[in-house]
């Protein structure tokens, strides 16, 4: 039998693992120029909360009693697709199950010889590209110039980080663990990095670490820790609203700093974007993450979780920061 993950129900706040359903059926049959597939790795992301919510959006919700659909990195298990042979994996979005049949439409072949697979997903796949487009369409780094990326220990961040590192900027993150901070100075090269968990009063931390102020802000996260980052923005400072993880489960409009005055003042840019529509610039990120990655310039961490069963919990574990850079479940 296969195994399928669903939506069961809509999540009310923080996801639970009721709000899922596990549910056993028979085995997919492809037919002429199809192939099958049985998943390697699956991403978990914080987006997916959103997709779990009705309601109009920048993407359709999820489907009550259908799979939920992420990132996946499959092998090609029998093909009758002229495309693809047996062997092959692709990644793609694809549906939470063991094993389900394409067309091969939409999915990418990958190789299995150049990066682990789980790369695919995270440093080279959708969270790379999203540090990448960000930075390079709207913050724009500059030498010299002082970035803060919040998110900063998440597949994103570390990743943004790193980039804004390679342009010759002082890379300051924000993280929610001691060990998440130790991490981004000692591995990833940040000049310094704030555990917002344990940090008092962030506006005087980010004063403190910011002295020249904040050219470029990164945000994966919104709410109260952008606010203290916010009142340190330098004229023409570019804030890039890439994710606000912090009020993905909250139930009611958050109540939150008004920041016209601060971009007024200094003439600042404030630009929300969505990675996928950016599919021009994606090869040109690409070349350039993987010339980083071989040259030794940009590394990557996962946290990397087994088993099928576990995809729910690991990613209800993102909204604990559970994972240091990219959460991947190995199949
Ligand atoms: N715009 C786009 O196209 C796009 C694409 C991909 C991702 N995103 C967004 O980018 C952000 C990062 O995504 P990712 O895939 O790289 O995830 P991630 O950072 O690898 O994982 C989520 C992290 O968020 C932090 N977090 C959880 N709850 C928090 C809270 N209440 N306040 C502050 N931090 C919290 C946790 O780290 P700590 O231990 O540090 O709290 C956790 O590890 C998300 O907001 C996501 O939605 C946007």
């Amino acid at each position: 039998m296969n195994q399928s993950i669903l939506l069961d129900k809509r999540p009310l706040g923080r996801p639970r693992l009721s709000d899922f359903k596990y549910v056993s059926e028979a085995m997919p049959e492809i037919g002429t120029g199809e192939i099958l597939l049985r998943t390697s790795y699956v991403s978990v992301d914080p987006y997916l909360r959103g997709r779990m919510n009705s309601g109009k959006s920048y993407i359709a919700p999820f489907e009550l009693q259908k799979p939920i659909i992420s990132g996946v990195i499959a092998e090609v298990i029998e093909s009758t697709h002229a495309g693809f042979k047996k062997g092959d994996f692709v990644s793609g979005m694809l549906e939470w199950k063991e094993y389900q049949k394409s067309s091969g439409k939409g999915l990418l072949k990958v190789d299995a010889g150049k990066v682990p697979l789980s790369a695919y997903l995270g440093v080279l796949g959708m969270t790379g590209l999203t540090a990448y487009v960000g930075l390079s369409e709207i913050g724009k780094p500059k030498e010299g110039e002082t970035l803060v990326v919040s998110g900063a220990a998440g597949a994103v961040g570390s990743v943004a980080g790193q980039i804004a590192k390679i342009k010759g900027c002082r890379v300051v993150g924000i993280a929610g663990s001691d060990e998440k901070v130790e991490m981004l100075t000692s591995e990833f090269g940040f000049d310094v990095a704030i555990n917002y968990k344990t940090t008092q009063h962030m506006r005087k931390a980010i004063a403190a670490v910011c002295p020249d102020g904040v050219d470029v802000y990164f945000d994966n996260v919104g709410g109260v820790i952008s606010d203290a980052v916010m009142v340190h923005i330098n004229q023409f400072a570019r804030i890039v609203v890439c994710g606000a993880i912090s009020v993905y489960n909250e139930t009611s409009i958050p109540q939150s700093m008004s920041i016209q005055p601060l971009l007024i003042g200094n003439s600042a840019l404030m630009q929300g974007f969505i990675v996928s529509n950016y599919q021009a610039k994606f090869r040109e990120a690409m070349m350039h993450l993987s010339r980083w990655l071989s040259e030794g310039k940009l590394t990557y961490t996962e946290t990397i979780v087994e088993g099928f069963d576990k995809i729910p919990q690991t990613f209800i574990d993102l909204f604990d920061g559970r994972n240091k850079g990219k959460m991947v479940v190995k199949i």
